[in-house]
């Protein structure tokens, strides 16, 4: 693990703006940096860097981070990745120190488990090509459906043995442990061989390494499954796989475009007639996370579907998936029967991509003449799919993409704009209150950072909404991220950190929100160990809500004329920077206001709801001193307010 120290130099010498322009055009705009958000299609730059407090925010889609977060979401990096890369570009030497027992524990076990994947990876390879049983049914098989050696080399394929004793042996023989070799669901929880005669199919995380294997059957007409796939492990998680995209990412990238399939045989042969920027979804519908993956690489996607049109509408819905990601998605549906495996092996690598071009279709719009064609004598029909149609144009985040599309499906099903925006609007809203409800991140008062063009779609930026009741805690943190390390009182020593926890000791139990509580438990680690973080630290978190908060803090200037809206008459116009002192003591007490606020409606209702006249007069007692204790309070505050 790399030292603390080495990333704090990292941190302290990393410039957000200097690393971005890398891959960002940016142009000056008063203090900020300002270019295309490289995360989301935009027309009009809302990515904002601010080399001042070294972070990034854009206010289209609403990333936001540091420099090695930056990293981490554009060049899809770990983070350890991320420090290195930063390291070499700022000639920082990297020390490195050894993990706690549990993180050491871990990551020698997921070694491990890749070890054990690679072996068993050689081991399959080196059976199909150069035992007697894997030529004769393997080898043969690969061949008869058109695949070459380096086809076979590129993505390792391999055979598995009949004998369900054959790579137990082997593996056991050269002292791979058994549990793991289970683990990785290699052999099967009886301990026998889990791909048994059958062809296999390896795959690979970003990395190259093996997390897995699919392995097809051979027989046609036996009633075991076609294919089966390792399970999950802590290596394997399919719904984060994309099968092929290894050996894919560069060309996906270079094209700008990637290629859908369904199978595993459609990617190689696709790739073995040229085609390499393709993957598969592996036959299961296509998860968020995958469509984030390709995301990484491109914002085109081409989905080629097999000619059984069986499970089209569900298939197709499933695109909308892609949409919610920014990407555009365009299909081709291939004639009944054909799959792309087959397709390019009976027209060849020319008259295959000819027929792609000549037959694909924009997603939007092919739903659109479907629709037409569909439902021409259909009224009824006809609205009950353009409202479906409308649910996949309200995902389009780009307002002006959004309203071309509009425009060209009004025109294909010759009704009026309006009625399709209305729809649309009502999905956003639909949308928007749904996201409300489920998500309590938070959203500051802000006030413009940036001139942006209206008519952009920010609602993402606003979509997460703190829960109101809330605000009291998360601005005790927001004070403790903007300026946990300044003085409260220089002659004592005192930062203001130490000051806010102290204040809090033994009422933290009241604390409701959880990304409060992280924070604050962060924090209270963070004195113990006597450590000093800067505000990168929180900016390049790994926890998302805490970047994300942090950034919000960071970047926005702070009103609290929203809050005070709610009953606290609290004004604290001047920036943060300059009032930290203030702003501490007044965030304390806000929330002690707040929860003696609570009791004193909790006591309330225990009054009401008592039947034993005996506890009243406890009862009534401790309600006259809570409310002397909100005179107080709210005294204080005014005081402080002034
Ligand atoms: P071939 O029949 O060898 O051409 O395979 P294919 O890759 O064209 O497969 P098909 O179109 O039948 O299915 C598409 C994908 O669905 C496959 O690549 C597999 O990932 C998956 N699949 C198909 N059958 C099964 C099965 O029985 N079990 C599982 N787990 N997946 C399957
Ligand atoms: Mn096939």
């Amino acid at each position: 693990m790399i030292k603390r120290s080495t990333i704090d130099e990292i941190m302290s010498v990393a410039k957000v703006d200097e690393v971005i322009n890398d891959y960002v055009n940016l142009k000056r705009r008063g203090a900020n940096l300002i270019g295309l958000c490289p995360f989301h299609n935009e027309k009009t730059p809302s990515f904002t860097v601010s080399p001042a407090k070294n972070l990034y925010k854009c206010f289209g889609c609403g990333k936001g981070g540091g420099a090695v977060n930056f990293l981490m979401e554009h060049e899809n990096f770990t983070y350890p990745e991320a420090l290195r890369y930063l390291a070499q570009k700022y000639n920082i030497r990297i020390e490195e120190e050894v993990r706690s027992d549990e993180a050491l524990e871990e990551q020698k076990h997921n070694e491990s488990l890749l070890i054990i994947s690679e072996m068993a990876a050689e081991y399959f390879q080196e059976q199909l090509h150069f035992s007697a049983e894997g030529r004769s049914i393997g080898l043969s098989y690969f061949k008869h459906r058109g695949l070459n050696e380096q086809t076979m080399k590129t993505f390792g394929l391999g055979y598995g043995y009949r004998d369900p004793n054959q790579f137990k042996n082997y593996a056991l023989g050269k002292g791979y442990n058994e549990d793991l070799l289970k683990e990785v669901g290699l052999l099967s929880s009886k301990g026998l061989d889990f791909f048994r005669e059958r062809v296999i199919f390896p795959f690979h995380n970003l990395s190259g390494k093996v997390i897995g294997f699919g392995g097809r059957i051979i027989k046609d007409n036996v009633k075991a499954p076609k294919y089966l796939n390792s399970p999950e492990s802590p290596i394997y998680n399919k719904r984060k796989t994309l099968y092929g995209l290894y050996q894919a990412r560069t060309s996906i990238r270079k094209s700008d475009q990637c290629i859908l399939v369904e199978g595993y045989t459609d990617v190689l042969a696709l790739h073995q007639s040229d085609i390499t920027n393709v993957v598969a979804s592996s036959g299961t519908s296509l998860t968020e996370q995958q469509a984030r993956l390709i995301k990484r690489f491109t914002s085109n996607v081409l989905v080629i579907f097999d000619g059984d049109l069986a499970g089209e509408k569900a298939a197709i819905r499933g695109l909308n998936i892609f949409l919610e990601q920014g990407i555009n998605v365009s299909l081709v549906l291939l004639p009944a029967g054909q799959d792309p495996d087959s397709q390019v092996n009976e027209l060849g690598k020319s008259a295959f991509t000819e027929f792609i071009e000549s037959h694909k279709a924009d997603f939007i719009l092919y739903q659109a003449h479907k629709i037409d064609t569909e439902y021409k004598m259909d009224p009824v029909n006809k609205s009950v799919h353009i409202k479906e149609l409308s649910k996949s144009l309200s995902l389009i985040r780009d307002q002006i993409k959004r309203s071309v599309y509009v425009k060209e499906c009004a025109g294909i099903l010759d009704i009026d704009e309006r009625t399709l925006f209305r729809e649309i609007n009502k999905n956003i809203r639909k949308d928007v209150s749904k996201k409300k409800s489920r998500e309590t991140s938070y959203v500051p008062v802000r006030e413009k950072f940036v001139d942006f063009d209206p008519g952009e779609d920010h609602s993402q930026g606003i979509q997460q909404i703190v829960d109101p009741t809330e605000y009291q805690e998360r601005d005790i943190v927001r004070v403790l991220i903007t300026s946990g390390n300044k003085w409260y009182d220089e002659d004592k020593k005192l930062n203001i950190a130490t000051y806010i926890l102290n204040n809090l000791e033994g009422i933290t139990d009241y604390f409701k929100d959880e990304l409060t509580k992280i924070i604050l438990q962060e924090y209270s680690k963070i004195l113990n160990d006597q450590i000093e973080v800067q505000s990168s630290y929180w900016t390049e978190h790994s926890n998302e809500q805490v970047r994300t908060f942090a950034v919000d803090v960071l970047s926005e200037k702070y009103t609290y004329a929203e809050w005070s809206k709610k009953g606290l008459e609290l004004q604290t116009q001047k920036p943060v920077e300059e009032n930290h002192v203030k702003d501490s003591y007044q965030a304390i007490l806000r929330f002690k206001l707040k929860k003696i606020v609570e009791r004193i409606e909790e006591l309330k209702r225990i009054f009401s709801d008592n039947t034993d006249e005996s506890k009243d007069v406890i009862l009534i007692t401790a309600y006259q001193k809570l409310l002397k204790e909100r005179q107080q309070l709210a005294e204080e505050l005014k005081v402080t307010v002034m």
